[in-house]
């Protein structure tokens, strides 16, 4: 039995730090992945770009080429044949959409339970995005996505979310059997692995964010990767005009091996890629961590009556940047997170506990020249509409959802702090 915070009271039956007792930790936990491991290699790297005078990644006076080292050492990290960085996690998106030859007319699945910019980057390259149900992993439901794929389904996006990876076999198993190509979306979870294969490496493309919340930071950043020479070509391109310098060698403008198509400028800069080459070596040593903490903190939980976990496809590949929670109803999933909160953890509901299609944006259908996007193209004068109820599976376990952030920098009493915080806000919240 766990004791702690108010002296010679069980955890489970103190009074919760929202209703007035004492928090279980002293100070809020920080959390932090790539971030929190920034120092004197970033520091250097970065000063001897500028030194350089070589802040393009194409060309300068003395090109040190940074982000092309950036991409080699992701493709030996991650076992991928290619990669190519962008500016952002979304420009990865857009530019492996592009590689794809996604555009007007197209249909893309995509989790009704993710980010928004995965939505995004589907209507900023003039494609429909169809929401797919998800399942208890948070990831797209397999069974659910049969059902979504049309004769006009260009291409289908499962998102790895929080460092643990959707159930990637069966997913494939449908995309196969149809023909679609997949586009990972594993922005959050760099690193992770689904039965020994990287995140980001078991679909015809792989996209990653590099943002500050993320396992390698370059503040804002992102990569693409691919086994698949053609569309790499075809991603390396895009994000270059179209090609303005990755068809060139020394001063000689070739054409490149593939067809010239319109791009646009989605590269990654040399400071951002100096950061980012020097994160990625830290990146075993903050999932090792993150994993170890992650274990501690789960053996000292067990299993507390009415609390259910996100289920994990692959345990033991995750990526273990947080403990997901599926509570009994709505109500009380917003009450936990509240209530973990002021214990001091790092805790909440994973976007507000709703379908990404619930933004405003979206269920309006409504881009920035407002004369309805990719809905109303003369190719696709599509059907699909989008209201609250359509993937009511998602929406119930979206509502039910919370998390616990876990961090590479918890001290094993602060890990045990988190566990007694989580018992003691379950004992009071779902009784014993
Ligand atoms: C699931 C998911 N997809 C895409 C992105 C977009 O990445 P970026 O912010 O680098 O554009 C993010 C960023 O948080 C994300 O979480």
């Amino acid at each position: 039995m766990l004791w702690a915070g108010e002296q010679g009271v069980r955890v489970g039956e103190q009074k919760l730090a929202i209703d007035g007792g004492k928090p279980m930790l002293p100070r809020p936990l920080e959390i932090g992945k790539g971030v929190s491991l920034l120092g004197d290699e970033e520091r250097k790297a970065v000063l001897e770009v500028l030194e350089s005078r070589s802040l393009f990644r194409y060309y300068g006076p003395h090109l040190l080429a940074k982000v092309e080292a950036f991409e080699r050492a992701s493709c030996d990290l991650l076992g991928s044949t290619y990669a190519v960085a962008t500016s952002s996690g979304t420009a990865a998106i857009r530019a492996g959409l592009a590689a794809l030859g996604v555009g007007c007319g197209d249909e893309v699945v995509v989790p009704a339970f993710t980010f928004i910019a995965t939505v995004n980057a589907v209507v900023t390259m003039g494609a429909v995005p169809v929401f797919a149900e998800i399942d208890d992993s948070w990831g797209m439901d397999p069974g659910d996505l049969d059902g979504r794929i049309t004769d006009r389904t260009a291409a289908v996006i499962p998102v790895h979310l929080e460092n643990c990876a959707s159930d990637m076999d069966p997913l494939l198993e449908v995309c196969r059997r149809y023909g679609v190509p997949v586009l990972e979306d594993t922005a959050q979870s760099m690193g992770a692995t689904y039965r020994g294969r990287s995140l980001g490496t078991m679909g015809d493309l792989g996209a990653f964010s590099l943002q500050l919340e993320k396992n390698v930071t370059s503040g804002e950043g992102g990569l693409l990767v691919s086994d698949d020479e053609r569309l790499y070509l075809r991603a390396a391109r895009y994000q270059d005009q179209g090609g303005q310098f990755v068809t060139s060698t020394g001063s000689e403008r070739g054409t490149g091996e593939i067809e010239p198509f319109v791009g646009e400028n989605l590269r990654m800069t040399e400071i951002a890629g100096a950061i980012a080459g020097i994160q990625l070596t830290k990146l075993p040593g903050l999932l090792a961590a993150q994993r170890a903490n992650h274990r501690r903190i789960l053996r000292a939980i067990g299993e507390p009556p009415g609390l259910e976990f996100r289920r994990r496809p692959d345990a033991e590949g995750d990526g273990c940047s947080s403990i997901g929670f599926f509570l009994p109803d709505a109500d009380l999933a917003r009450r936990f997170a509240k209530a973990l909160i002021a214990e001091g953890l790092p805790a909440g509901r994973m976007y507000r506990g709703q379908p990404v299609y619930a933004t405003e944006s979206i269920l309006q259908k409504r881009t920035a020249s407002g004369k309805g996007g990719p809905w109303n193209c003369a190719e696709h004068p599509t059907g699909v509409d989008y209201r609250m109820g359509m993937c009511p599976h998602t929406e119930d376990l979206a509502a039910r959802s919370a998390l616990v952030m876990v961090a590479a920098s918890y001290t094993a009493s602060q890990c045990d702090a988190v566990a007694e915080a989580i018992l003691k806000v379950c004992g009071a919240l779902l009784g014993r």
